[in-house]
């Protein structure tokens, strides 16, 4: 049986445009990141999770066993059930599954990430805010030619720069097409790193 996670999901004005996947940071739910989906692409449908792991009585994606160090069997297998829902909610609400781009904010952007380095042609795309490598791939995932954006603060007090950047090696190995964007900030989003999102998703999907 399919896992199910609560969730919203909008309806996109276009069927061509991608669907936009969209997964919160610790303590967020499936409402959080719908206006900054909408921002990048007023034409997308949305489909937005709630974590199903609560940390504190706070949402998240996986368990960890302290800051930064990931319960990795849970990550396993919070990945697979993202996987299998991802499948089935496009069968439920009619979009397109080869054409899902996740947007994803810390914990949601390190299961992103797990997600891409886990299974094949999971996403068509990606945008990672504050994400680090959540675990070592046994070899290098084929991600040939998928566009991936990383956004990063350099001071980021969570996130230490090599954990990023390893990610970053990682997808680039695989073959995606990686961007990286260095914030002169800590874990938390800018206005201008918005503006900067949304100008990459108009040039990489041109909506
Ligand atoms: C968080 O607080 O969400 C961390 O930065 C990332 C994580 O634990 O996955």
């Amino acid at each position: 049986m399919t896992p199910e996670f609560t969730h919203r999901f909008v309806p996109g004005a276009m069927a061509s445009a991608p669907t936009i996947l969209s997964l919160h940071g610790t303590g967020g739910d499936e409402h959080d990141l719908v206006p900054l989906a909408r921002m990048i692409d007023g034409d997308s449908a949305i489909l937005s999770l709630r974590g199903r792991v609560l940390e504190n009585g706070k949402p998240r994606f996986f368990r960890r066993l302290s800051e930064g160090v990931f319960d990795q069997d849970d990550l396993r297998a919070q990945t697979l059930a993202l996987g299998q829902f991802v499948n089935e909610a496009a069968a439920r609400y009619h979009f397109d599954r080869s054409r899902v781009v996740v947007l994803g904010y810390s914990n949601g952007a390190n299961i992103a990430a797990s997600l891409l380095l886990t299974e094949r042609d999971a996403l068509a795309g990606a945008i990672l805010l504050r994400p680090m490598v959540p675990f070592e791939p046994a070899a290098p995932p084929a991600l040939t030619g998928i566009p991936i954006l990383i956004s990063a603060g350099r001071k980021d007090p969570i996130v230490p720069t090599p954990r990023t950047e390893r990610l970053a090696d990682l997808l680039h190995q695989s073959g995606a097409t990686v961007s990286v964007l260095w914030q002169e900030t800590g874990h938390a989003l800018s206005p201008l790193e918005l503006e900067q999102v949304t100008d990459w998703w108009r040039q990489t999907f041109g909506t």
